[in-house]
C-alpha cells in the first residue's frame, strides 16, 4: 500500500460534481455526491472512455460511461448496468486540512 497523495483541495471539488485528476500517471475519477467523496478509476473496463466525461447520478450512485452507457457504482466500482461488466478499482480517500488526500 502507497502512501497518500494529495488530489486537490476541497474546493476543487463541489457537492455534485465529478471531475478527471491525472496523479502520477494514474487517471481517476473524483466524486462529491453530498454524502462523501469517492475515487474510482477513471478509464472504463469495457472500453476507452473517461467515466469523468460521462454522466454522474447522485440518486443511484452511479457514473455511466459516455461512449456506450455502461454504469458503474462511485461507492464500490461494481457493474450496475450493461455493457459494463467488470469493476473499476476504488481508491480510499481522506479529508484533511481542506485537501482531498487519495491512496494510490
Ligand atoms: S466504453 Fe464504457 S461502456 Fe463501453
Amino acid at each position: 500500500m502507497s502512501d497518500w497523495t494529495e488530489l486537490c483541495p476541497t474546493d476543487a471539488l463541489p457537492e455534485g460534481e465529478a471531475r478527471g485528476f491525472t496523479i502520477d500517471g494514474l487517471r481517476l475519477c473524483a466524486v462529491n455526491d453530498g454524502t462523501g467523496i469517492f475515487v474510482v478509476a477513471d478509464l472504463c473496463t469495457h472500453g476507452q472512455a473517461y467515466l469523468s466525461d460521462g454522466y454522474f447520478d447522485a440518486e443511484e450512485c452511479v457514473l455511466e460511461c459516455p461512449l456506450h452507457g455502461g454504469l458503474f457504482s462511485y461507492r464500490d466500482g461494481s457493474p450496475q448496468g450493461d455493457p459494463a461488466e467488470k469493476p473499476v478499482r476504488t481508491f480510499p480517500i481522506r479529508v484533511e486540512g481542506g485537501r482531498v488526500m487519495v491512496q494510490l
